[in-house]
């Protein structure tokens, strides 16, 4: 049996190439009674134009993928099949009158798939049962899901997902950023979506306050950013939630850092130590803080605090604290810093924040300061020395008039360890420093690199070749991993045995 059969029970099809017809057939059977308990039958003749029939050349290029639908620009038929979905939406919407919104069940589906059926053959179009498919899934995504950025949402391979403008969806696959072939119809129809995103977490974008953070129903982050602000038409910018939260192995595994690197770090964390994952956008930090974090030992009291929750730890005893944004009026916002000064209430064995950007880093560092041991989070900065620059900065922002100097000090006694994390020109991430804050030494704060990446270029095929490497010297902490039960081998700092044997 044809799709279309199976979809709408079509009592014939179209002969191929059959030009659209002047008055469209009516409705099947079984559809117009489908039709005829749940909404007024399909009107007659559309008003609204269909779109032309498209050539048959490009049509294998819409054959549905496994997973890599998604890396090459999007072609005419594309387009057309865009646009007839978004026809057919439109008819099967003037059919539910009133009702707008609909809610997914197998009665509306069914309802759905009578109502495509019929629709489908108004259109005269002839196209391939996996056309048909594909068509079908645009009207479903159209009327029940996120639109166009459904299938990319689907596509598990899909980690970011940048819509700038209706004709430009980037996304990151595999470490590496590119244009989608899918995209929306114009700015209406990218605000239709956000709209669709937000509204059910009654959020509001508008000319006024024209962007929003929000979250879809899987946990992936969203932000978006409308005209006057976005110039060139409204702005998505999504980071898939994934629902595998990579772990040590699999970061061992990925050459991310060595499994001396994952046996040092565990030692540090459950040693309490107080760590900075340090990064760019995208490179992995908070990736990292939560493998680092689910090394915090079972019986401490661990307090989460983020912007939008993303971590996943494995532990039991874990409150976990979210950043409020404020309600329509402008008034009820939580910020990050406020609840770093809450948890500090608590009783928390460890503070984790997934992210410092503004004057919660001198909380933060406070915290560390007074007892809070083991706490963690992290900064965006491109390198160790870097990151002590970011905290300082960050430090200020939070008003208290210290001297930079008194900052600095409170940044090297806070905290013990920086981790650099880094997206590398492949796209592969790596962690490129383990270093320790040593202390300071004439008005500046001592770095000490433990572990470090030993670039050595790139393979013809644009892949980096290099090194993660121990430095052969062993942390002034030694001494507190060594209390807490570790007494890590010389080698795994690369110390050089009398033999030469590393
Ligand atoms: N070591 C890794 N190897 C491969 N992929 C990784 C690695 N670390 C993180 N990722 C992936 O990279 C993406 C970004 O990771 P993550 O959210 O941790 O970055 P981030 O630095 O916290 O980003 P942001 O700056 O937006 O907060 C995610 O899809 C994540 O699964
Ligand atoms: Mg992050």
């Amino acid at each position: 049996m044809s799709l279309l059969k199976r979809l709408g029970g079509a009592p014939q099809e179209p002969p191929a190439n059959q030009p659209l017809p002047s008055s469209p057939p009516a409705p099947p059977e079984e559809s117009r009674q489908a039709l005829t308990h749940l909404a007024p039958p399909p009107p007659p003749p559309a008003e609204t134009p269909m779109p032309a029939a498209p050539g048959m050349g490009g049509l294998s290029a819409l054959a549905p993928q496994p997973q890599g639908v998604v890396s090459s620009p999007p072609t005419d038929m594309q387009q057309k099949m865009l646009e007839l979905s978004l026809w057919i939406v439109d008819r099967i919407q003037s059919t539910l009158g009133s009702q707008t919104q609909i809610e997914r069940n197998a009665e509306t589906e069914r309802m759905m798939q009578e109502r495509f059926a019929a629709f489908y053959r108004q259109s005269g179009m002839n196209f391939s049962q996996e056309q048909i498919h594909q068509l079908y899934q645009m009207v479903l995504d159209e009327m029940f899901g996120f639109g166009p950025l459904e299938a990319l949402i689907r596509d598990e391979n899909v980690t970011e997902i940048m819509v700038n403008g209706p004709k430009k969806i980037y996304i990151e696959l595999k470490g590496k950023t590119q244009l989608s072939p899918i995209q929306f119809a114009n700015d209406d129809h990218v605000l239709k979506i956000i709209d669709r995103i937000i509204r059910p977490l009654g959020r509001r974008i508008d000319r006024k306050w024209p962007m929003v953070d929000a979250r879809l129903p899987d946990g992936s982050r969203v932000n978006a950013i409308i005209p006057p602000c976005a110039i060139d038409g409204p702005s998505i910018s999504i980071r898939k939630f994934s629902k595998h939260k990579l772990t040590v192995d699999d970061l061992i595994r990925f050459g991310s850092m060595t499994k001396e690197m994952a046996e040092f770090l565990r030692a540090c964390v459950v040693s309490a130590l107080n760590i900075v994952v340090s990064g760019g956008t995208g490179s992995g930090k908070t990736t990292l803080l939560n493998v680092l974090s689910n090394f915090i030992p079972e019986h401490d009291r661990i307090v989460t605090i983020e912007d939008s929750a993303e971590l996943q730890l494995g532990q039991d005893h874990v409150v976990r604290l979210e950043a409020k944004p404020p309600e329509v009026d402008g008034t009820g916002r939580v910020t990050i810093r406020d609840l770093v000064i809450n948890s500090l209430r608590m009783r928390p064995d460890r503070i984790v924040v997934g992210e410092c950007r503004g004057g919660e880093a001198l909380d933060m560092l406070q915290a560390m300061n007074t007892g809070h041991d083991g706490s963690m989070t992290t900064v965006h900065a491109n390198s160790p020395r870097d990151t002590i620059r970011r905290l300082e900065t960050l430090a200020l922002m939070s008003g208290m008039d210290l001297p930079v100097t008194v900052i600095r000090e409170q940044i090297a006694s806070a905290v013990d360890l920086i981790v650099q994390q880094a997206r590398l020109r492949d796209g592969s991430r790596k962690v490129i420093n383990i270093t320790e804050v040593q202390g300071m030494e004439s008005g500046q704060v001592v770095l000490q690199d433990i572990f470090m990446f030993e670039d050595q270029g790139t393979t013809p095929d644009g892949k980096v070749i290099g090194q993660l490497k121990p430095t052969g010297t062993r942390p002034k902490f030694t001494p507190k991993l060594e209390a807490n039960g570790f007494k890590l081998p010389p080698s795994i700092f690369g110390a050089v045995f009398p033999g030469g044997r590393r």
